[in-house]
């Protein structure tokens, strides 16, 4: 079997406040998205990738020409721009190959954490996705901001991307879940709720996702240069 990467860079970016869509924000040299994908591609076994992009942005014409890449149009929703995009993979893949989903936002990924996620897949057999534990006390509130409880954070994990399962199954799962009318904001979401088994293979902190401008000044200090 192979392995393919889906990069969902269809967003607007509604958070960051900024004047385009975060995933082409420069930082550190090269935009966010331009970062994401420096990473899927330093794995060699990741055979190709594809960006779900917003169909009517120009900016998506930065990706002209890199091997491997190829785009696809994205949907409203994260969870459409995913599978659209395994939508088109469909033709060059076989729908037990494996896909690894990773977040045009999360620039900061190291190569070595995206290869531990590969290993351990491929050795146990089941899909995961990066997680780190959580830190913080969380508390359970109810709509008047009176505290229910406290949850117990031992078996509280945060969720990252990539995230990697096989095609066929998260196409299938993803598609599942839409017509149902559940919403999912991950991959795992879409596989628990058709009920596979999901591991999570502990990641670093340091891969954040971009959401709001404070992000991006965290993310330049660890891509080691300025936000622009
Ligand atoms: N994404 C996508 N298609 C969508 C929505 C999101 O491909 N319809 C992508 C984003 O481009 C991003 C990733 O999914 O790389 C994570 O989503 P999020 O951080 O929510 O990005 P945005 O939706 O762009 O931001 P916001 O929610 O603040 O508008
Ligand atoms: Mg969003």
């Amino acid at each position: 079997v192979q392995c393919w990467g889906v990069v969902p860079a269809a967003g607007v970016g509604v958070r960051m406040l900024a004047t385009r869509p975060k995933q082409y924000l420069e930082v550190a040299g090269a935009s966010l998205l331009r970062h994401s994908l420096r990473a899927l591609l330093a794995c060699d076994d990741i055979r190709g990738i594809m960006v779900a992009v917003s169909p009517d942005d120009p900016r998506a014409a930065e990706l002209a020409g890199l091997a491997r890449v190829q785009t696809t149009p994205g949907g409203a929703q994260r969870a459409d721009s995913v599978l659209a995009a395994l939508h088109a993979l469909q033709p060059l893949a076989a729908d037990d190959d494996w896909v690894l989903v990773h977040d045009a936002a999360r620039p900061c990924i190291d190569p070595a954490d995206i290869r531990r996620l590969m290993v351990q897949v491929e050795s146990s057999g089941s899909g995961a996705l990066l997680a780190e534990p959580v830190v913080d006390t969380i508390k359970q509130v109810d709509s008047a901001g009176r505290v229910e409880k406290t949850l117990d954070r031992r078996h509280l994990w945060r969720a990252q991307t990539p995230q990697m399962f096989r095609l066929g199954e998260l196409a299938g799962a993803l598609a599942g879940a839409r017509q149902a009318g559940v919403e999912v904001t991950d991959e795992a979401s879409a596989m628990e709720w058709a009920g596979y088994p999901v591991m999570v293979v502990p990641g670093s902190s340091r891969n954040l996702k971009v959401t709001t401008p404070g992000d991006l000044e965290v993310a330049a200090f660890y891509l080691g240069g300025d936000a622009a």
